[in-house]
């Protein structure tokens, strides 16, 4: 037996002790019997499922309303009835856009969790703390936990599934990894028999929002982000989606469950758009690509050893116009998958917004209710251990676009320096003239490495004034 079932069985026993006592106050002996293990007989009898909901903002003032729009056809079809009993907010006196009895209304959400009426947590608070030390209440007393809670997951993610798989309940999280696309599920389940080489995403809606405007309208970045901000797809401060953060979290947690492995976001290479200009988009254009930010998960497994390296990262790369990810414009995300026996799959559609990503909470709690009262629940099995590759043992094809000077020669020099490291072309091209030149080339695949030593070298040269463009490339679907 392992310390950590050691610390289980001793805290069963103790609680089977607890529900055994009479005198105990009723609250305490429903709790023990949680710990204790006796809590197999589902929804005890009932038919409903009370569900405590921790916040009530865009997500979980959609969830609420969407469980009193679906409970009735949910019912008809599972045998289930949803009833959310607890809600639990911040400020008690803000207006709510929607129709909520104030009786329901607590501001503290330990209590919420504790209580014994609540079968189910909903966590859409955000952010670490509180929300893991009440998953990790709510786990603990066996209540099955729904969350959507992208950075809590990129970064705690793994100690929270242990939780969750030693009191045998299930901690779902759909909407954490783009909103209202199933991903997360099929992912963890549908492909769990697939050997992924590779999963790339658009998981940003704001950063693909600017970019569409920036590549169709030839909108500045500037105010394509103002824009953004105008119509409440950017935040005030946006630099969590415009610097790479938020889609580096959703793929710190694709990244876990695709290779079994810990993957958080701190070791997410993450590179943003707010360098990007109209010049890069437009060679890209020219030369049959549209600029995406994307989170790419590239999985390399040993099979002879079983050991395996995962490389995580998220950056602005040229998708061609002929890739299915080059079609995603707007706020919508999609994620596309690589697989060994399945081939490639595309998932797509509303990556953020209180509805959609309502819908992804309300399906994982008809998940846990049905896996409730069939006393069982979902697991994202054992973790191991996979080398995270550092992102200079990225191996691409890359566009450098370089500012040169109008004078003889400086051809010559810049293809000696991408020669000297190893850096082949596969494709070149000047644009326009005299002082104003400048060059561009595609690299066949090359090591991120040998790349920005090659750039490094290249702003050294007295012939180039500036290396303005250095853009990773997809290749073809
Ligand atoms: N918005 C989206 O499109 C989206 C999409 C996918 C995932 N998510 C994730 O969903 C979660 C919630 O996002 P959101 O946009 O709904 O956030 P939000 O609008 O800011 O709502 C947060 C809610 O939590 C409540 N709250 C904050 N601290 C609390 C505390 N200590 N105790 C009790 N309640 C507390 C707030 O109360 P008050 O209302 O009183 O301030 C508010 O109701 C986040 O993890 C986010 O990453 C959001």
């Amino acid at each position: 037996m392992s310390n950590q079932e050691a610390v289980l069985a001793h805290e069963r026993s103790s609680a089977a002790a607890a529900v055994a006592n009479d005198e105990a106050p009723p609250e305490e002996r429903q709790q023990a019997a949680f710990v204790a293990g006796e809590r197999n007989d589902g929804l005890r009898g009932r038919g409903t499922l009370r569900i405590g909901v921790l916040g009530c903002g865009n997500v979980g003032s959609a969830f609420v309303e969407l469980v009193t729009e679906r409970s009735k056809e949910i019912e008809a079809r599972t045998g289930i009835q949803l009833e959310v009993v607890r809600v639990a907010v911040r400020n008690l006196s803000r207006n709510r856009d929607i129709e909520l009895d104030p009786a329901l209304l607590t501001n503290d959400a330990a209590t919420v969790v504790s209580d014994p009426d609540v079968d189910l947590v909903v966590e859409v608070i955000g952010g670490i703390e509180p929300a893991r030390e009440l998953i990790v209440a709510a786990l603990t007393a066996g209540k099955p936990v729904v969350t959507a809670n992208k950075e809590l997951l990129a970064n705690v993610g793994v100690e929270l599934y242990e939780v969750a798989e030693q009191r045998g309940v299930d901690l779902l999280f759909e909407a954490a990894v783009a909103g209202g696309i199933p991903i997360v599920r099929a992912l963890r389940e549908s492909l769990r028999g697939e050997a992924i080489s590779r999963v790339m995403g658009i998981v940003n809606g704001t950063t693909n929002y600017i970019l569409t405007k920036m590549s169709e309208l030839q909108m500045p970045y500037a105010a394509a982000l103002a824009e953004a901000q105008r119509l409440g797809y950017a935040e005030r401060d946006p630099t969590a989606d415009v610097e790479g953060f938020d889609a580096g979290a959703k793929a710190a947690i694709m990244a876990t469950i695709v290779s079994g492995s810990k993957v958080v976001a701190g070791q997410v290479y993450h590179e943003g758009i707010s360098n990007l200009t109209l010049a890069d988009i437009e060679v890209a254009r020219r030369l049959g690509y549209v600029v995406k930010l994307l989170a790419v998960i590239d999985i390399d497994r040993d099979a002879a050893s079983g050991e395996g390296s995962v490389g995580v990262r998220v950056h602005p790369a040229m998708v061609p116009t002929t890739h299915p990810l080059a079609s995603v414009r707007d706020s919508f995300n999609a994620v596309f998958v690589e697989g060994g026996a399945v081939g490639s799959l595309m998932f797509y559609g509303r990556g953020a917004g209180g509805h959609p990503s309502a819908s992804a909470v309300l399906g994982d709690v008809i998940d846990a209710a049905v896996n409730l009262v069939k006393g069982t629940h979902g697991s994202l099995g054992t973790f191991g251990r996979s080398r995270i590759r550092p992102i200079d043992e990225l191996t691409s094809e890359y566009l450098i676009g370089l500012e040169v000077a109008d004078e003889p020669g400086v051809l010559h020099a810049v293809t000696g320096v991408l020669a000297a490291h190893g850096v082949s072309i596969r494709a070149a091209e000047q644009e326009g003239l005299g002082p104003d030149a400048r060059l561009f080339f595609i690299t066949h695949d090359a090591k991120e490495s040998a790349v920005q030593a090659t750039v490094h070298e290249l702003r050294e040269l007295a012939s180039v004034r500036s290396v303005d463009a250095l853009l990773r490339v997809v290749g073809p679907a």
